[in-house]
């Protein structure tokens, strides 16, 4: 059976493993938000074994994520659309998602950090990866024709501005660490909940 499979995960895998791995570095559980092919989880769980992998993915997305995740003998994903009003989960040590912020729209984007004030355990990390916006302006020429093409699929989707993600992890009580400058041009950021 063929897997689901993206090359962009491919490509960026270990890239966000070199980053991932100085944050997620003690035993805990770890929610992952928007799992989509299952290659992260795949990739990521088998690298840091101290992790209990949780993916999760909308309910249209998770029968296709399992293909991978049950092939890779991880836990069946859980549904999780951001949207939702409640998580029913235990607080979790870590949550990591990539890819996910400019698919949403920008509405989903405040309900997934809102989600965070009640997953996340005080001293937990959150990391996200993707393309962002800074001061209104595209990191590349490229990213900006990837807005652009992301808006034709979905007017609703879009590259983020890193200062109203940052203003919405705030308001979550979630502090930056890092904004790791990653290749393709994207970033990994980094926070932590200091409350
Ligand atoms: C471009 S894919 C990224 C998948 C994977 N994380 C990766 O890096 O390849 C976008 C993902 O966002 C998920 N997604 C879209 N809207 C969502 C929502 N409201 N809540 C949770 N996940 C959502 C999709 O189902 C899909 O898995």
């Amino acid at each position: 059976m063929t897997l689901p499979f993206s090359q962009s995960c491919e490509n960026n895998k270990q890239f966000i493993l070199n980053v991932i791995e100085r944050h997620f570095n003690a035993p805990g559980k770890l929610i992952e938000i928007a799992g989509g092919t299952g290659q992260h989880a795949e990739f990521f769980a088998a690298a840091l074994p101290h992790l209990q992998w949780q993916s999760t993915d909308i309910p249209s997305n998770v029968d296709f994520l399992n293909q991978r995740l049950l092939a890779a003998n991880l836990p069946s994903a859980l549904q999780f659309d951001v949207t939702q009003e409640r998580f029913e989960h235990p607080q979790v040590d870590y949550v990591f998602s990539a890819n996910s912020l400019h698919i949403m729209p920008a509405t989903a984007v405040v309900e997934f950090f809102r989600h965070m004030k009640t997953l996340l355990k005080k001293e937990g990390m959150l990391c996200v990866y993707g393309p962002f916006k800074y001061a209104g302006n595209f990191t590349s020429p490229s990213n900006a024709n990837f807005d652009l093409w992301l808006k034709g699929n979905n007017p609703l989707s879009g590259i983020r501005d890193f200062e109203t993600v940052c203003e919405l992890a705030t308001q979550a009580g979630l502090e930056l660490l890092e904004d790791n400058a990653m290749p393709a041009n994207n970033q990994l950021l980094v926070w932590k909940k200091t409350c």
